[in-house]
């Protein structure tokens, strides 16, 4: 029977490799690297290293898998563009595993952060699971993920005592506020969500970009006084490394009596 790993390899930081993750790594005989056309060369490099500093001596090989681009206007539906997106996706995946693993060997897939958070990979392998074609078996293994290393980062826990944590997108926060929310952990923010949000929220903000990484980026503060400087570095680490990732926490800055 295949046998396929799905890997949380944490966010940046090679160090961030658990010692569970490090041993099903170890067991890949194939290490399946996709590829999406807009992946960061630098964290492509980041998987591959982690392949030849925790895999040691025993033979391996990387498949490549060049997978179909998004076309925004195909359908502007946003659900169903991704749901059209992931079909060719989850073909090509299929496509890939049926000739790269064979049936007694073991693959594995490096999910950046953690696997269950914003990742399609859990997804992808269960839609061909269900399809019955090919018969595999897979195992989930934990990372940290970058809303941890956010956390740790600024040092600061994700609640207060008693309170909520949401983890959303730029995406959904640039619709509002969330009712009833007490902190908020944004990710895949590309509008700077942030600051279309009205003072009278009294939120603070925790940012970082790149966490884990040698190019870390941390700012903090009341997010009516910080919000300008956060999208000034933001934009200047853009033009800098020509990409970015980054995630931050809002939460009020009363603090409620449990
Ligand atoms: C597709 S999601 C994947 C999240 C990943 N599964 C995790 O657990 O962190 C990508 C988003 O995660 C966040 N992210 C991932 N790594 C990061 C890092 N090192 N620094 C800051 N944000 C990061 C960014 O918000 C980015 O847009």
């Amino acid at each position: 029977m295949r046998k396929i790993f799905i890997i949380g390899i944490g966010a940046g930081n090679p160090d961030h490799m658990t010692a569970q993750a490090v041993a099903a790594l170890a067991r890949a005989d194939v290490v399946f690297l996709p590829d999406k056309g807009d992946d960061k060369d630098g964290l492509q490099k980041l998987r591959r290293d982690i392949c030849a500093r925790f895999i040691g001596d025993k033979p391996y090989r990387f498949a490549e898998m060049r997978l179909p681009e998004r076309d925004i206007r195909a359908t502007p539906d946003y659900k169903a563009n991704i749901e059209a997106w992931r079909a060719g996706v989850t073909a090509r995946y299929e496509q890939f595993l049926r000739a790269e693993l064979a049936d007694n060997q073991c693959g594995a897939f490096l999910a950046w952060g953690d696997p269950a958070i914003y990742d399609g990979t859990i997804l992808i392998l269960d839609a061909i699971r269900a399809k019955g074609d090919l018969a595999f078996d897979y195992e989930v293994i934990p990372g940290i993920s970058s809303v941890q290393a956010l956390a740790a980062a600024h040092r600061v826990p994700l609640n207060r005592i008693g309170e909520s944590i949401l983890i959303t997108t730029g995406r959904k926060l640039a619709a509002g506020w969330p009712a009833e929310a007490d902190n908020v952990v944004v990710m895949l923010d590309g509008q700077q969500a942030f600051k279309a949000l009205p003072p009278d929220l009294g939120l603070e903000i925790f940012w970082g970009a790149y966490i884990g990484t040698g190019d870390e980026i941390l700012i903090a503060g009341p997010l009516a006084d910080v919000a300008e400087k956060i999208s000034a570095a933001r934009e200047a680490a853009r033009q800098t490394h020509g990409w970015i990732m980054d995630s931050y926490l809002l939460r009020r800055m009363s603090v409620k009596t449990p």
